[in-house]
């Protein structure tokens, strides 16, 4: 299944070609591919060059770890998620190392994230972000400290064919995605006043 973007204006393939699928492959990702996900993530900008990015990973060869992670989304992403080969949690420092608070930490494991995702796809991977988690569960499973959020859940694989979904998750696989215009959100000159490029 193809959800690319119907797009007004041009974009670069892989902002076209990105969507969150449900129906993932089974098939392995390989070991190579995984480590290029993280070094994209690596290489995003983020405030004072702070980096305050972590990612706790399962692979599903590594039963015990996978098992671990994917126990801390909500059942309804489990459901889904329990096919696709890798299963990330993100978690954001919430300070500097100086203590005083990081006001864009999140925006910044985002940048991150959104590194990840498109490095994923250039190697033929699809990825899922949720926010559908068990944030509680997953500080005490996993012992993270004081200071750090756990954020999101992604889910990494190849692409199915979507016959391991649910009927309510086939409907939602096939669901047309809409999209604000830009006028909604682009202003110049003053709050709610479209920048003027805009037809
Ligand atoms: C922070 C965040 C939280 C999300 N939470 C969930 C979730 O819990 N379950 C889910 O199925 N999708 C979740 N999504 C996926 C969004 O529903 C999806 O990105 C949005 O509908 C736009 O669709 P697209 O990514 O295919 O363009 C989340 C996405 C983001 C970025």
């Amino acid at each position: 299944m193809s959800k690319e973007a119907n797009n007004n204006y041009p974009l670069m393939e892989l902002i076209k070609k990105r969507w969150s699928p449900r129906g993932f492959s089974e098939k392995s990702v390989e070991p190579e591919k995984i480590l290029s996900m993280f070094e994209a993530a690596r290489w995003a900008a983020s405030s004072a060059n702070s980096q305050p990015w972590f990612f706790i990973v399962g692979v599903k060869e590594d039963g015990e770890n996978y098992d671990k992670v994917i126990q801390c989304f909500n059942p309804s992403n489990q459901e889904w998620a329990k096919y696709a080969p890798i299963v990330i949690l993100t978690v954001a420092k919430l300070t500097y190392d100086d203590g005083s608070e990081y006001i864009h930490s999140f925006h910044d494991v985002g940048l991150a994230t959104s590194n990840l995702i498109y490095q994923a796809m250039s190697d033929g991977l699809y990825v899922h972000p949720i926010g559908g988690i068990q944030t509680d569960k997953a500080k005490k499973i996993f012992e993270i400290p004081e200071g750090y959020k756990v954020l999101t859940g992604i889910i990494i694989g190849y692409l199915g064919d979507g016959s391991n979904l649910s009927d309510n998750n086939k409907k939602r696989e096939a669901a047309e995605r809409k999209r604000k215009q830009l006028s909604d959100f682009v202003f110049a000159g003053q709050w709610g006043q479209k920048l003027n490029l805009i037809d």
